[in-house]
């Protein structure tokens, strides 16, 4: 808010100087001193009542901004000006309280018909379609508004999934946020291409998400997994897909969880694609996923250090990870290595068990 002021004073002194080189050299103009001095200490009225009561610092910035708007049409007589008006509704917009909004719109409404010695129709034509630019930039709100909301729902949506899917497995709690940190750095590093992180934030928070699907016995299971329960624990990923598909996410979302398990060589599951075909989320989560299964415990081997596991995805380059991504966790490493470490800080001790 202090910020707008500065801003509102600058471009208050910029339109005085533009002001004065037009009268000057353009246009000269009736009334000129009395404009230009008011004009020019126009933003005192709003910094010594922000210095008095700086609760109302919104309201006395759009009461400056109509009276500065009053200003230029009482002493500029062209039709132009009239349309400054309509910028002190979007400007209170800007200030995110209904109240303010209110008072914006109807007091440069009154103060244009308190001022204006036009013609009754043109005055109807204004207020009338002032008022439906009103309208109109209410409804534009209630949607962004709605929209905020909405993001607001999934976002506690998703929260409460991966809290529920870790809740059942407690050697994974944390698990999805740190490979949606580790992913989104490997995308900051990649330079080929273009990735929306908020997409793949979702997909790496969310890639494990269809392990709740899956059966205590066997997500539970203390040890190793047999060959028939692995078979089991290989379907997450689809069961994953599906619930995703559900809840309304994106296609990229959907096939990044889908495939996540799939390996560069083609010997990964669910189909078993290989190279560039696997969708790019799903090989950035690849290694992203290793990197945080192999820095943590496991009730049937404690963690590698992140050096070991660095080596370890090294030796798996063009096998199971896209080597441009390795290239990309190698030169991110240090960044991933700090982000490793505080999470080292926060983590709880687990006291049961699952594989990765
Ligand atoms: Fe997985």
């Amino acid at each position: 808010m202090k910020r707008n002021l500065i801003i509102a004073q600058i471009f208050i002194i910029l339109s005085s100087i533009i002001q004065v080189l037009n009268h000057l050299f353009v246009q000269p103009m009736d009334n000129f001193l009395p404009f230009i001095l008011l004009f020019t200490i126009g933003f005192l009225p709003a910094y010594l009542l922000d210095k008095l009561l700086p609760s109302l610092t919104k309201y006395i910035f759009v009461f400056n901004s109509l009276y500065m708007v009053c200003l230029a049409f009482y002493f500029v007589k062209l039709p132009i000006v009239e349309s400054a008006f309509f910028f002190l509704p979007v400007t209170a917009l800007l200030m995110n309280d209904k109240r303010v909004y209110l008072a914006s719109g109807i007091s440069g409404l009154a103060a244009y018909l308190i001022l204006s010695d036009t013609s009754v129709e043109d005055r109807i034509m204004f207020v009338s379609i002032y008022i439906i630019f009103i309208m109109l930039l209410t409804l534009v709100q209630y949607r962004v508004e709605k929209n905020i909301a909405e993001k607001e729902a999934i976002q506690q949506g998703i929260k409460a999934i991966s809290i529920a899917v870790e809740a059942k497995d407690v050697y994974t709690q944390g698990h999805a946020r740190r490979v949606a940190q580790y992913s989104l750095i490997l995308a900051k590093h990649m330079k080929k291409h273009r990735v929306d992180f908020a997409e793949l934030e979702l997909t790496g928070v969310l890639h494990d998400i269809g392990k709740i699907s899956m059966p205590d016995s066997v997500l539970l299971k203390d040890g190793k997994l047999t060959q028939d329960e692995y078979e089991i624990m290989k379907k997450h990923p689809v069961e994953g897909m599906h619930l995703a598909k559900s809840l309304g996410f994106s296609h990229k979302v959907l096939s990044g969880i889908l495939h996540h398990h799939e390996r560069y060589d083609g010997k990964g599951y669910p189909h078993g694609l290989a190279g560039e075909s696997i969708p790019l989320y799903s090989r950035i989560l690849a290694v992203a996923d290793s990197f945080d299964a192999m820095t943590s415990s496991r009730s049937y081997r404690s963690a590698m250090t992140p050096w070991d596991a660095k080596v370890e995805i090294e030796r798996n380059n063009g096998l199971m990870y896209d080597p441009e991504i390795v290239d990309v966790f190698k030169q991110a490493y240090e960044e991933l290595l700090l982000v490793h470490e505080t999470n080292q800080q926060q983590k709880p001790e687990p006291q049961e068990t699952i594989i990765s």
